[in-house]
């Protein structure tokens, strides 16, 4: 069970309950290529529309070199860095906006990349690793500095590591750290007899 989760409604498989995004990282315990290779795996086979998988992962892992991981570091919001930089292991998630068999846009790539993204949270989650996504980093930073091509379009950072201590966060996230997570009501997000009925 999740240290935080505060209100579950129905028992769920044990990686749900242990993802979370905390924000505390260990950053004298590397992740080893395999298990990140195992999360990556995971992303691979997640479902997509047309069997497209628009997902692409930039992968900076501090250990195999530094300099990118450094680079992916300095695109990220300045308040992200403030603990990320505790991550071994820093990815973009980004997405091919147009479908490749037939060059037309692609509105379900967002939807498609967001799924890989949570398998490679949840293979990460399932095997001991922790995940913080962030929407807070520079795309047009991230775009230049990875030569990202205009169809494809960054979505995500995702810092991957092993917890740290809470401890070792500032005051005011260790707050975040320690609040309770709570979730809508599963009555308020599903509709069994049409929408609002
Ligand atoms: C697309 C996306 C963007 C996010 N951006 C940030 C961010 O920039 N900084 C941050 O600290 N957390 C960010 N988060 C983490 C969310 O705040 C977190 O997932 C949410 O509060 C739920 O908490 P949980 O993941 O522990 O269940 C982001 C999460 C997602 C999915």
């Amino acid at each position: 069970m999740s240290e935080t989760q505060s209100n579950p409604e129905h028992d769920t498989h044990e990686m749900f309950q242990q993802r979370w995004s905390p924000r505390a990282f260990d950053a004298d315990k590397p992740v080893s290529k395999q298990d990140l290779h195992r999360c990556l795996e995971a992303a691979r086979w997640a479902p997509s529309c047309f069997g497209d998988e628009p997902w692409r992962f930039i992968v900076c892992h501090k250990e195999e070199n530094e300099a990118m991981w450094q680079k992916l570091l300095s695109c990220l919001a300045p308040k992200n860095q403030e603990w990320a930089q505790h991550a071994p292991v820093l990815l973009v998630a980004c997405t091919h906006t147009v479908f490749s068999h037939n060059g037309q846009g692609n509105r379900w790539a967002e939807y498609d990349t967001g799924a890989a993204s949570v398998s490679l949270c949840l293979q990460a989650a399932a095997i001991g690793l922790v995940t913080h996504q962030m929407g807070g980093f520079d795309a047009d930073a991230v775009r230049a500095t990875f030569h990202i091509p205009e169809d494809v379009k960054p979505m995500a950072a995702i810092a991957l590591g092993y917890r740290g201590k809470t401890e070792h966060l500032d005051e005011g996230f260790q707050a975040i750290e320690k609040a309770e997570r709570k979730r809508k009501n599963l009555a308020d997000i599903t509709f069994f007899k049409g929408w609002d009925v």
